[in-house]
């Protein structure tokens, strides 16, 4: 089963609801996006591996904690996936980072790849895979496939919205890959929208129709 990790964190939920309102203009939606990703990123490396180094302080030594040397990828799914990426790369600068051109057929609501460039280095790395909405679960399962076929072994999917029927798509897929998301909402609507929602992320974002 896939680990579903839903941040209820209040600012997370605030910014989230003013996502879906309608009303919420192309910047107001980048600008929340940003800082809601930053959130999300929070919880996504909440288990990354630590060590201790040592520091000289102003007044004496000591052990610290810091991280173990894990070295990250980020990779964006096209192209709604960047929306998330700026934020995410705000917290991470490090973080090395691919992206995977994916679209939806919209009569079969499935996944056509048109486009990869992601680190050489996948098999050394902690993956984390973004795309906003977490829909039929389609495209996603098959990101995650291909970044599997490139190396990655330790992967999460971090994105802003589920729908179950997703989250169970990744789960028969992908039962090793953690889903972070900041709420899972009540179904697919028969033109493969999340419902309630927010609409396309990327035209939302990108001001698009
Ligand atoms: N992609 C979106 O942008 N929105 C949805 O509701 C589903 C998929």
């Amino acid at each position: 089963m896939t680990q579903l990790t839903i941040v209820d964190h209040p600012l997370v939920q605030h910014k989230l609801t003013l996502m879906r309102d309608r009303e919420t203009s192309t910047a107001g939606f980048r600008q929340l996006l940003r800082e809601i990703s930053l959130l999300l990123a929070y919880e996504v490396t909440r288990d990354l591996p630590m060590t201790t180094m040592e520091v000289e302080t102003p007044l004496q030594r000591m052990e610290a904690p810091t991280l173990l040397g894990k070295k990250l990828a980020l990779i964006s799914i096209l192209r709604a996936g960047n929306g998330l990426l700026d934020g995410v790369l705000e917290l991470i600068p490090s973080a090395r980072v691919g992206f995977i051109g994916l679209y939806r057929d919209e009569k079969t609501l499935q996944p056509v790849q048109y486009y990869d460039k992601v680190p050489a280095d996948l098999h050394e790395r902690v993956t984390i895979v973004l795309d906003p909405m977490l829909a039929t679960g389609n495209s996603s399962a098959a990101a995650v496939t291909l970044l599997k076929e490139k190396g990655a072994t330790d992967i999460r999917f971090l994105c802003l919205l589920a729908a179950p029927e997703g989250v169970k798509r990744m789960a028969e897929a992908h039962p090793d890959v953690r889903v972070v998301t900041a709420a899972l909402d009540e179904r697919l609507n028969e033109k493969g929208y999340i419902m309630p929602g927010l609409g396309d992320a990327g035209d939302r974002m990108f001001g698009t129709k």
